[in-house]
């Protein structure tokens, strides 16, 4: 059974999208990531995860992000639960990739929106 059409099973995703193509409800969930295209094994750099950036979300009691997690690949390195007393959450973390993985890996963003489910962003850092 597939998940389509319903924004509570599994994880929405916008990959290999560009903004353009994202509908409206994409742009008004996907979490933005900033961060260094390459860092170095080891060595903390800062990623920030903002929402609301292409398109504002509500933040209201009856509709709000109540939380959001940021990965290293599969490795979950924080998790921030919101109240909707924040304009546009936005989260920043400092972040080591002790092992390179032949050079790339993937920080990964999700922000749980209470009516329009998981949402997720990816971007690929080099470590070197
Ligand atoms: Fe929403």
């Amino acid at each position: 059974m597939s998940c389509e059409n319903d924004l509570f099973c599994g994880i929405n995703s916008v990959a290999g999208k560009s903004v353009d193509e994202m509908t409206e409800l994409e742009k008004k969930h996907t979490p933005v990531i900033t961060a260094p295209d390459k860092v170095k094994a080891g060595e903390p750099f800062e990623v920030k995860v903002e929402t609301g950036v292409y398109v504002k979300h509500p933040n209201e009691y009856g509709h709000y992000f109540s939380w959001i997690e940021v990965y290293l690949d599969d490795t979950p390195v924080a998790r921030f639960d919101l109240q909707p007393v924040m304009s546009s959450p936005s989260v920043t973390v400092k972040v080591t990739a002790t092992h390179s993985h032949e050079g790339k890996r993937k920080i990964k963003a999700r922000a749980f929106c209470n009516l329009h489910g998981v949402w997720e962003n990816e971007k690929e850092v080099e470590v070197e």
